[in-house]
């Protein structure tokens, strides 16, 4: 049988998904085959499997390196420390171009292209194993093959905003 339709309009489902707290990503990759940096910033990331290790994470059709990111044979996803909403804020808007400026770069293990921030309380470089369409957006299935993680505190997205990302002031001794 089918699903009946929805009874509420595009604006309140998203204030309803918007009451989920999420960590905030940037995923990045490059262009084939000029090889071009490419970043996003994602809140879908998700975990998918332990053995073997998956991942997910969804993107809006809309995106215009949406191609890239089908066609890419890998991709690093950094999840984001709450010192580092700039980079969320940088990686969400913009040409891709003015996104990595003065942003520092490196390699993961498995040569993928990766930011070089210390600060990331994680990243896996994953390879890109499946894409499934669904709606608006396809989702990303990643294997992980390498990962990393510190115990900084997460950058927190919560209604549309960052508001609940704990302060990053040194906590008072009184
Ligand atoms: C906190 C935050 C989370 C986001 N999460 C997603 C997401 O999960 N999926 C998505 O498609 N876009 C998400 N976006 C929007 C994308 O970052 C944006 O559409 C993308 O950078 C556009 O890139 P383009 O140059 O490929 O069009 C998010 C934006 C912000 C600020």
């Amino acid at each position: 049988m089918a699903a009946t339709p929805a009874d509420f309009d595009a604006l309140f489902f998203r204030s309803a998904l918007g009451r989920f707290a999420t960590g905030v990503t940037v995923v990045t990759t490059e262009t084939t085959p000029d090889a071009r940096p490419l970043g996003l910033t994602i809140s879908s990331f998700n975990a998918v499997s332990l053995e073997p290790p998956m991942i997910l994470w969804s993107l809006t059709k809309a995106a215009s390196s949406l191609q890239h990111y089908l066609q890419a044979r890998r991709y690093v996803v950094h999840v984001l420390a709450s010192t580092q909403l700039h980079l969320a804020k940088r990686f969400a808007h913009g040409p891709q171009s003015e996104r990595f400026r003065n942003v520092a770069l490196a390699r993961a293990p498995g040569g993928t292209l990766m930011l070089d921030d210390p600060e990331c309380a994680a990243w896996f470089e994953c390879y890109n194993l499946a894409r499934h369409e669904a709606g608006d957006h396809i989702i990303f299935i990643g294997q992980v093959e390498r990962c990393h993680r510190n115990f900084n505190q997460p950058l927190v997205y919560h209604a549309g905003d960052f508001d609940l990302t704990p302060s990053t002031e040194p906590l008072s001794s009184t």
